[in-house]
């Protein structure tokens, strides 16, 4: 390997954090014009490459087309573009096979065509002679954040070599934001590295005896050549770059063939940078793939008891209480509840209180749980009255994992697991449906009975059973709809059926909705403010005519800004921005802007930055482990806590491994979020891509958040006396759980690229 091609890399993986990948060799690429032509319809004319397209609007291909004056725009438009593709592109690649032509991503579907002719749809190439129908909607999955790489071989009678190319995109945007969005759109050869996959980003690490240890496939795809050369595994430390691992093996892959790695690296307290690369020996291609190891700072659970979670709860007078004392330590575990208001009672055995409470009143109750290792005691304020939701919901939802592919068996494993993995213990709570329970809007079979009751889809054979298991573990239940007639998802929604749906919900025990604007964008006037609200007063009273407390949360990615008058359409929290997907550029730019809202936030009212993206998510079938690095994560679970954002899961719980797990029961992380205040925390210094944010705590003391958004790590030293603070204070690292001494003045900590430090000052 030549020197300079490594220093190339090492110095990429210094300043990147996500995985990522790199091609080194660079052949002839043909980029596409940023301005394309484009026109909202539906017309198939407009695939024919004499079409005359010269009245068409331009717009640009790197950005949604809500961002270019097609606010509303929720259904088909054709974009056109003309590229000119030189035989010189073939004769100078080393492999002569096939051409690539690379879109980007694409909201929501895509039917692709060159010259007239079809050749991609949602991603799969297709031949020219595929019917051209609207099946291609019908996807189980949504493919909004799908990259769009097609191939076609180089002798294809679609492509015109050496002339002008006509392509012409039919989308179809199914709600929220639409349009070809990512921009660098290019046309090249297929590479030999592109036959090479290695499955470094499907797999994670597991923990074992000291070590981290993945099991790494390198494997030829290519039907025809063999790939042979040298694969190299480097690690370095994050921090400082020293060299903690490298090895190097001679691979020789035939026709389909995979090689099978052990890799194993010590466990440490901060991440290393592990770079795959593979030097290919024919073509003096390589390649090379980069990515940081997780590492666990939450101290293992005691065996002893301890009761977690927050230490207030309301719920409405008269309405059906349920409550689990989030407790963790060693089964079997004995509770006690004293003081409990008339009309709860405590299960002994499972810690779940239920009732109903009469009187209005605030009652401190003391909680005891005990085991053969001891006992804990914590005072829990229940208040009756007409406030819940005291502290932000805590709970999984099916969409960022399943998407439209959610089915009531993977709901049910959702609540198992949140008993099995122990997350009930530390205050998880919610198990949440999102879209794809109801019938298809356009599908033939009724979607309501003669009564008007909403008929729920084949996949969910019975809601009242499903509630009724979710509730026996002391979990609550929560559900999806939209006020327009159709779901985000083209779902049947409750559109002039508001109160009949609050009364099939209370009748299968729901305790949360999730109203998304969506297809009511065809009923609004426009998005003037008594417009933006009216659906929620309406779905508010609806839900305020059952005999259910049920949570209220509005989904209408913050339009007008919905934190002003969220509390006043009886909403107890509401998203505050677009949808969040797993990537670095998404959860900063989201997690960062909280800023305007804080003040809006506090007990039974909540700005809600969208769901949680660790784990495995995906939005469809299938899966994938979150591509945010370890760092990343830790901000994502800091700021939201830290933000007293809801916390939904939006993972396969049943693939829980150690490193996530440690993310989500710290619990003096989560009591950051928790915390009766309420309080959303602000930022309080931005300083050369640091940014510290500060939370007021109920007990007086504050939570801070140094935040390190640049590409390199670094040290930073913190002035506490800006912080107010004055005397010495004593700091508690909050992840790791563990006092650093008392400060005065100043307190320096290093702060690991796209990482946090997270501590709690307590003061005097
Ligand atoms: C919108 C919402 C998402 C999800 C989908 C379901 O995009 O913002 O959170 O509920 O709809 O279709």
């Amino acid at each position: 390997m030549k020197k300079s091609v490594r220093l190339f890399i090492i110095v990429i993986c210094l300043i990147s954090t996500s995985p990522f990948k790199i091609y080194s060799q660079q052949e002839e690429t043909i980029k596409f014009p940023n301005e394309w032509k484009f026109i909202p319809g539906d017309n198939p004319e407009y695939a024919k490459p004499d079409y005359d397209d010269s009245k068409w609007k331009s717009i640009r291909v790197d950005k949604i087309w809500e961002d270019q004056g097609y606010e509303n725009l929720d259904r088909f438009a054709w974009y056109r573009v003309k590229v000119f593709i030189p035989s010189s592109l073939k004769e100078k690649a080393f492999l002569k096979d096939s051409l690539k032509i690379f879109l980007g991503k694409i909201n929501n579907f895509d039917q692709s065509y060159i010259n007239g002719k079809i050749f991609g749809i949602n991603g799969k190439n297709v031949p020219s002679d595929t019917k051209i129908d609207t099946s291609f909607l019908n996807a189980p999955t949504n493919f909004w954040d799908y990259n769009r790489r097609y191939t076609l071989s180089v002798n294809d009678p679609r492509i015109l070599w050496e002339k002008e190319n006509v392509f012409a995109i039919r989308v179809f945007d199914q709600g929220g934001q639409g349009g070809i969005y990512t921009g660098d759109q290019t046309i090249s050869m297929v590479k030999i590295s592109e036959y090479l996959s290695l499955n470094y980003d499907q797999v994670q690490f597991q923990y074992k005896n000291g070590s981290i240890k993945k099991l790494l496939v390198l494997k030829n795809t290519s039907p025809k050549l063999t790939l042979a050369g040298e694969f190299t595994i480097n690690a370095v430390s994050k921090l400082d770059g020293e060299i903690v691992s490298d090895k190097s093996y001679n691979v020789n892959l035939k026709p389909g063939a995979a090689k099978k790695i052990n890799f194993s690296l010590a466990k440490q307290d901060h991440s290393n940078i592990v770079t795959y690369k593979f030097d290919f020996t024919k073509s003096k291609e390589s390649i090379s793939f980069s990515e940081e190891t997780p590492y666990i700072l939450t101290p293992p659970v005691s065996l002893k008891p301890q009761i977690n979670g927050a230490r207030i709860y309301g719920e409405r007078t008269g309405k059906p209480f349920l409550y689990l004392i989030a407790a963790s330590g060693a089964r079997p575990m004995k509770f006690q509840a004293e003081n409990l208001p008339e009309g709860l009672s405590l299960n002994k055995n499972s810690g779940i209180i239920t009732g109903r409470v009469n009187q209005k009143g605030e009652y401190s109750v003391k909680l005891t749980a005990g085991n053969k290792y001891g006992k804990a005691q914590s005072y829990l304020k229940i208040i009756i009255g007409d406030q819940i939701e005291l502290t932000p919901p805590m709970g999984w939802n099916s969409w960022n994992c399943w998407g439209l592919s959610v089915d009531q068996s993977k709901v049910f494993s959702s609540a198992n697991e949140f008993i099995n993995k122990k997350l009930s213990q530390h205050g998880w709570t919610y198990i949440n449906i999102d879209d794809g329970w109801e019938v298809k809007g356009d599908s033939k079979d009724p979607k309501r009975d003669t009564n008007g009751n909403i008929i729920v889809n084949e996949k969910f054979p019975s809601m009242k059973a499903l509630g009724d298991s979710i509730h026996a573990l002391g979990l609550k239940f929560g559900i999806y709809s939209s006020p327009g007639p159709l779901t985000c998802g083209g779902y049947t929604a409750s559109y002039q059926y508001e109160l009949k749906d609050a009364e099939s919900y209370s009748s299968w025990g729901i305790d949360y909705l999730k109203y998304d604007w969506c297809s009511y964008d065809n009923i609004a006037k426009d998005h003037s403010l008594p417009e933006l609200k009216e659906p929620y007063y309406v779905m508010r009273e609806a839900l305020n005519k059952v005999d259910r407390d049920i949570v209220f949360s509005l989904c209408q990615y913050g339009m007008g800004d919905v934190w002003k008058w969220g509390a006043e359409v009886g909403g107890n929290l509401w998203r505050t921005t677009g949808d969040i997907t797993d990537t670095w550029q998404s959860l900063s730019e989201i997690g960062f802007s909280q800023v305007e809202n804080a003040k809006y936030a506090g007990p039974g009212h909540w700005n809600d930055p969208d769901m949680l993206i660790v784990g495995w998510v995906g939005w469809g079938p299938s899966l994938h482990p979150t591509r945010l690095t370890p760092d990343e994560q830790y901000t994502h679970i800091s700021l939201w806590s830290l933000l007293s954002a809801p916390l939904l899961l939006g993972c396969d719980l049943e693939r829980l491994d150690d490193f996530t797990l440690n993310l989500l029961t710290n619990d003096e992380v989560i009591a950051l979020d928790q915390d009766a205040l309420g309080k959303q925390a602000v930022p309080v210094i931005k300083r050369d891509s640091i940014q510290v944010w500060k939370k007021n705590l109920s007990d007086g003391n504050i939570a801070v958040g140094i935040f390190n958004l640049d590409s390199k790590s670094k040290k930073f030293t913190l002035d506490l006396k800006g912080l107010g603070l004055t005397k010495k204070s004593l700091i508690r690292d909050l992840w790791r759980q563990k006092n650093l001494g008392r400060f005065k003045d100043t307190f320096t900590a290093d702060v690991p690229s796209h990482g946090v430090v997270l501590i709690k000052v307590f003061k005097g």
